[in-house]
């Protein structure tokens, strides 16, 4: 809705898969965001069915699902698109390293990324493009901010969670602990 408010695209459509939310959704927007004067669609579907339309100049956002669900999305979405004809803004709930592996090998770019805490939770907002022109990094380089207490909080948190991941299965997760604890602070 703050997308719409500001009219940040000419359309805006929202997917869920529950129809309970995508039904409360629906009449909010018919009342405060009547149409013409604003343009936008309320799909109910499993995002993994969706098609993505002929249009040039789009953006998909995948917001608040886990990794898994994050890359099973990525990868629907690009196998069917032939032209790459849309950008990506990610917010993956856990999961960062396996979804960045994923854009990178899918030949995605990074335009710019940046780290958020809401609730007490913290998230890498990864906006890529085919078309941008910096590679995408595994630990997401340009999102570190040395002076910001709260990356401090967050490097610390994630490299305490892989180092117990590394003990179920150290060749899986010896690699990504080691490139967190490559950033150098904490
Ligand atoms: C934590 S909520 C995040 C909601 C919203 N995207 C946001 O960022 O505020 C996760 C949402 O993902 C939806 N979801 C899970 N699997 C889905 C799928 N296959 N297709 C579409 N939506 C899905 C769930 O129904 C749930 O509403």
């Amino acid at each position: 809705m703050t997308l719409l408010k500001r009219k940040a695209a000419s359309k805006i459509i929202f997917n869920d898969i529950l129809e309970q939310q995508m039904e409360l959704l629906e009449q909010k927007l018919i009342r405060f965001f009547p149409k013409p004067n604003y343009d936008w669609k309320v799909i109910c579907q499993d995002l993994s069915l969706v098609t993505i339309p002929k249009q040039q100049s789009q953006l998909f956002i995948i917001a608040g699902v886990g990794g898994d669900k994050t890359i099973e999305f990525i990868e629907s979405l690009t196998r069917q698109s032939l032209d790459n004809n849309f950008d990506l803004l990610i917010c993956s709930v856990h999961g960062n390293y396996q979804v960045r592996q994923l854009l990178i090998n899918l030949g995605y770019k990074l335009v710019s990324e940046e780290i958020v805490k809401e609730n007490k939770r913290f998230y890498e907002i990864i906006y890529v493009s085919h078309a941008a022109k910096k590679d995408i990094t595994l630990t997401g380089d340009e999102q570190w901010n040395n002076e910001n207490p709260d990356h401090h909080e967050y490097l610390r948190k994630t490299i305490f969670y892989y180092s117990k991941k590394v003990k179920t299965n150290s060749e899986a997760y010896l690699p990504i602990l080691e490139g967190y604890e490559s950033k150098g602070f904490f």
